[in-house]
């Protein structure tokens, strides 16, 4: 369904080439749903530009037509944020042709990449050139850099290193209006007035093009330990991140919390992944230890801190990898979790943050609330506990009518939502507001805050242009 002239479509393809465009409905379609089929949408014209310059005359263009972009990376998002609306109106302008890495600069620990480049290219570059590049979730081999920024991403390492944001020292944009902002600028110190890259990141296509970005750049990793340990509950995960990290310090890389019901999911579904224990056990936690000295005592660490909480009671069995393959396979057990809620039907997805302190009490409550007002719910629980940030996912009742759990969505996410900010927390964390929870923001968010995002909205996007209907 197109509402676009000939003429504006020729106009396109002058500027981006025959192969920049993209109009077979079949061509079309990956481009219109997401991942987990949750979002639906149709678009006149998907636009792959293979440079900056194109990006930017297509965005004047669509300015002066009035036509309204959704930009879209690997379209791995989980809020519908890269999908269009139903309109059939709206154009996908998408960032996968722009692959280029422009420069690495080892002294300055900096690498300068595009927007479509893929997160895990990107891990492989800042290797080749013996660094380390830390971000890393798990659609790592198919989410771009410019998905990261726009939403800000997260993933197991933040704990260490911080998210997309902390990894970012330079953006260059096109602008609505199609100006081009080069702002590559890689200095760790610029006190030059407001600090315009952070609007960009995590604006989730509502204020511009990302087309390319300074990053960050750390030491190579030279060692690493991985354990799997099973806990009585979530509070002794909290105990035992805390004594770990006093332990270890920096070297504590990374601390994933999963509650047996998660684990069971993977279990069931998730090909080639087995229990490293006989018995079931409530929660686990996958800890990481890592360093940049190849010889580095990481093991010992912790078993010391194991022992520690094995005679506190906050763990009670522990297995440490002893290959590769082994790391392979723990990781696998906690990256597969998401697929494997998939096959469960219809669930309810959440990636809500509370103090680290809260995550207990939260999880008690919220539990408690849930299972009175919806018997039978399975509560998959898991996440990033140095964060404070958990996947409070939702799985209908086994047996239970898709339709009728579905109707219970508004219900589910209001005793969630309110749980949350009731423990000070976010209603997300890690994933955007997208289309998914653009009417929870406008709920829970401070009404003066929403007030200030929406004046910035309308000053670099006065026509509202830019992914329209997502996030305000
Ligand atoms: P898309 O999905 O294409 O787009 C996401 C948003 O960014 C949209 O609003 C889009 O309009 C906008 N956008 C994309 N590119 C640009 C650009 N160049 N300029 C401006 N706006 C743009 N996320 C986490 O944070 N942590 C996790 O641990 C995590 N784990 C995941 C695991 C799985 C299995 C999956 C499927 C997803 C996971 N995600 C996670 C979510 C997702 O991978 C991230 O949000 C990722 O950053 C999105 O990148 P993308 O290139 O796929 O972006
Ligand atoms: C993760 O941490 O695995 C993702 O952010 C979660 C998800 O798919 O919900
Ligand atoms: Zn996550």
């Amino acid at each position: 369904m197109s509402h676009l002239s000939e003429a504006f479509i020729r106009e396109i393809e002058a500027i981006v080439g025959p192969a920049g465009i993209e109009r077979d409905p079949e061509r079309m379609r990956s481009y219109l749903s997401d991942w987990r089929n949750a979002y639906r949408g149709l678009a006149a014209l998907v636009i792959r530009p293979a440079t900056t310059e194109e990006v930017a005359g297509v965005v004047r263009l669509c300015n002066e037509q009035q036509v309204a972009l959704v930009p879209q990376g690997g379209n791995t998002g989980l809020c519908g944020g890269s999908i269009p609306d139903g309109s059939g109106c709206q154009v996908v302008l998408s960032l996968t042709r722009m692959t280029k890495f422009r420069q690495v600069d080892p002294a300055n620990e900096t690498i300068t990449v595009e927007a479509g480049v893929i997160l895990q290219s990107l891990q492989e570059a800042a290797a080749e050139a013996g660094r380390f590049f830390p971000l890393s979730l798990g659609a790592e081999g198919s989410c771009t850099v410019g998905g990261n920024l726009a939403t800000n991403a997260g993933g197991t390492a933040v704990l260490r290193y911080g998210n997309m944001r902390d990894l970012t020292l330079g953006v260059e944009v096109v602008l609505p209006d199609g100006q081009i902002w080069n702002g590559l600028r890689g200095l760790r110190k610029d006190n030059t007035g407001y600090d315009l890259k952070h609007l960009f990141i995590g604006s989730e296509g509502t204020l511009g093009i990302i087309t390319a970005a300074v990053l960050k750049l750390y030491p190579a990793v030279r060692s690493v330990t991985t354990a799997w340990v099973a806990l009585p509950s979530a509070s002794a995960a909290v105990e035992l991140i805390g004594s770990i990290r006093a332990l270890c310090g920096d070297r504590l890389t990374g601390f994933e919390l999963m509650s047996r019901q998660s684990v069971d999911f993977v279990l069931r579904h998730v090909h080639g992944c087995r229990d490293p224990f006989g018995d079931a056990h409530p929660w686990y936690v996958l800890i990481e230890l890592s360093d940049t000295q190849p010889e580095a005592p990481l093991n010992q660490l912790l078993e010391i801190g194991i022992g520690e909480a094995l005679e506190k009671g906050w763990v009670i069995d522990a297995v440490v990898a002893s290959s590769e393959s082994q790391v392979a396979a723990l990781w696998a057990m906690r990256e597969g979790i998401s697929e494997a809620q998939n096959h469960e039907g219809p669930s309810l997805k959440h990636d809500i943050s509370v103090p680290v302190s809260c995550i207990p009490d939260f999880i008690e409550t919220t539990d408690q609330r849930l299972r009175d007002r919806f018997p039978g719910v399975r509560i998959v629980t898991y996440g990033h506990v140095g964060d404070g940030n958990l996947h409070y996912n939702i799985s209908k009742p086994v047996g239970a009518d898709d339709a009728r759990f579905k109707a219970q969505h508004e219900a589910i996410m209001q005793v969630i939502y309110d749980s949350t900010v009731s423990f000070s927390g976010s209603i997300s964390a890690e994933h955007g507001i997208g289309q998914a929870k653009r009417d929870a923001a406008r709920h829970y968010k401070d009404p003066l805050e929403l007030e200030l995002m929406r004046a910035i909205k309308t000053t670099l996007d006065p026509k509202g242009l830019m992914n329209p209907g997502k996030v305000l």
